[in-house]
């Protein structure tokens, strides 16, 4: 059995996306998670800023005892995971995930994607899919306007559904049979992108394709899960706790104030 704890860490708010997921499926695993507030957002930032605020992130995660740690921000995993330096422990990013479930999960060979700026124009999700199925076609959309959607709670109003048609509408004509949602931001609009590309398209959610994946990794022995206990969940922020308590505790079903502990991320 192994007792230490998982890490996992976002530019802020939305990788509690995944953290619900992962919470849920491993209720006897510790958790600490990191939303870097007070530098977000990061998916329009170039990539050498994003590479410094990751080694930042990392260097936090190195403060505890973790078996594993989950890069849950999209931009994050697609610029820095894959030129980061080797750690004592595994680093699995949400993109490199959810690219893996979706050539999983195609019947066509079509796979749209929905993402930040930085994480389009990093072809993260195409080189991944390219490893797994060099014939699939990727069909990728930056979607600046979600994340500030979602941010300010419109996830289901009207201004959602305007701001998803404006980038699912470029997919309608491409015959995909999956999307990735790939931005942790994104499952919070779900329904709304559900709607707009239709009942037919399967969408990959990162949180569920990523407890899929620890719940592969915990049972294959790779790593041990943790004995039969209450696990516990610790919280980090760079800004105002104030904020992200309340809206983190609407995200995950319950009241997480008590948990939530501010951080200077520039001393890391
Ligand atoms: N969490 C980021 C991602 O998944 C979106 C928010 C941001 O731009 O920082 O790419």
């Amino acid at each position: 059995m192994d007792n230490r704890c998982i890490g996992v860490f976002d530019s802020g708010l939305g990788g509690l996306s995944v953290m619900r997921h992962l919470i849920e499926r491993f209720p006897h695993e510790d958790f600490v998670y990191f939303g870097d507030t007070a530098r977000l957002p990061y998916g329009t930032r170039s990539e050498e800023t994003i590479l410094k605020y990751v080694k930042g992130d990392m260097a936090f995660m190195d403060t505890f005892h973790v078996k594993m740690v989950i890069v849950a921000c999209g931009t994050a995993s697609s610029v820095a995971l894959p030129r980061m330096e080797r750690h004592a422990y595994p680093v699995y990013g949400i993109v490199q995930v959810s690219a893996d479930a979706a050539v999983r999960a195609t019947q066509n060979g079509r796979i749209g994607v929905l993402a930040t700026e930085t994480t389009i124009k990093s072809a993260a999700f195409e080189k991944r899919i390219a490893e797994n199925d060099p014939a699939a076609k990727v069909f990728p959309v930056a979607c600046p306007l979600l994340v500030p959607l979602v941010e300010n709670g419109c996830i289901d109003d009207e201004l959602a559904v305007l701001g998803v048609e404006k980038y699912v509408s470029q997919l309608r004509e491409q015959d995909i049979d999956t999307l990735i949602l790939g931005c942790t931001h994104y499952p919070l609009l779900r329904g709304v992108i559900q709607k707009a590309i239709g009942g037919k398209v399967k969408l990959i959610d990162p949180g569920e394709e990523t407890a899929r994946f620890v719940e592969r990794i915990l049972s294959s022995g790779e790593i041990e899960p943790a004995d039969v206990r209450k696990g516990e969940h610790q919280y980090f922020v760079s800004d105002s706790v104030y904020n992200f308590s309340a809206m983190g505790s609407l995200l995950l079903g319950k009241d997480i104030a008590k948990q939530v502990k501010k951080i200077d991320i520039e001393k890391y």
